[in-house]
């Protein structure tokens, strides 16, 4: 942290949790945030079947809710799709475009991701934006060249005005689920690159207040060391945000 940036806290529940299984955890979430608030957003991404049953249940309190996905069409005969005006009437905030397994197991590329990000803004969603390498990407030397191309052609259209409705999440696609984290430092160094990049199509003053959240294996044990970079504003985390208590220490991180 140490920009203007807001401090975002993200769970990514990905295909996990019931309808009863998320409301106990957001109750209990809710109740640990009562006895001690966070500064950070807090966010949490769980099925669209809870979505329903949680925006009820957080209804009086801070957390927000955010999408998974959604289409880039508004509506239709699109069997399987969700809106994201649907996103929105479910009591989203925001929504989760381009997470690495949209793009590796249901084949979006960077001009699908594109297409949702416009209609997200469109809708009043706030898009978290998803970007990273893959292994073989960074071993070849090709890291910031994947994200550059990733940037340009997923932010394709965003206009100055709307660039800070967008969270940026850098997860490197070697550190999802793998345990494998990027370091802090490797962290800092794409965000940085990402905030350079943005500040020259959008200039300096839009950027700023711009989150750039990292994702891929954050846990409670190095949530501590990724949020003490400068240019890390949060975290989208997946597997240790199931966990209520793993989660509760993320979002109080030191
Ligand atoms: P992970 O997932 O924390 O389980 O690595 C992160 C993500 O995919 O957003």
């Amino acid at each position: 942290m140490g920009n203007m940036a807001e401090t975002i806290i993200a769970a990514n529940w990905k295909m996990h949790k019931t309808i009863g299984q998320s409301i106990e955890f957001a109750r209990s979430l809710k109740d640990a945030l009562s006895k001690k608030p966070v500064s950070a957003a807090i966010v949490i991404a769980p099925p669209f079947t809870s979505l329903g049953a949680l925006k009820l249940e957080l209804k009086d309190s801070a957390v927000l809710l955010a999408g998974q996905n959604m289409n880039a069409v508004p509506q239709g005969a699109m069997t399987g799709e969700i809106s994201g005006e649907m996103l929105l009437d479910a009591g989203c905030k925001y929504c989760i475009l381009g997470h690495s397994e949209r793009r590796l197991h249901f084949g979006e590329d960077d001009r699908l991701i594109n297409a949702k990000v416009i209609a997200a803004l469109e809708c009043g969603l706030k898009p978290v934006f998803c970007i990273g390498e893959k292994l073989a990407e960074r071993e070849a030397a090709a890291t910031l060249q994947v994200i550059s191309r990733q940037l340009k052609e997923g932010l394709n259209k965003v206009s100055a005005g709307d660039i800070k409705k967008i969270v940026i999440a850098y997860e490197p696609v070697w550190a999802i689920g793998t345990g494998k984290t990027a370091t802090p430092q490797q962290a800092q160094e794409v965000h940085l690159f990402i905030r350079k990049f943005l500040n020259e199509i959008y200039g300096e003053k839009e950027v700023a207040g711009v989150s750039l959240i990292y994702g891929g294996s954050v846990n409670a044990e190095n949530i501590d060391s990724l949020m003490a970079q400068t240019e890390i504003s949060g975290v989208l985390v997946g597997s240790a945000s199931l966990d209520l208590a793993s989660f509760l220490r993320i979002i109080n991180f030191q």
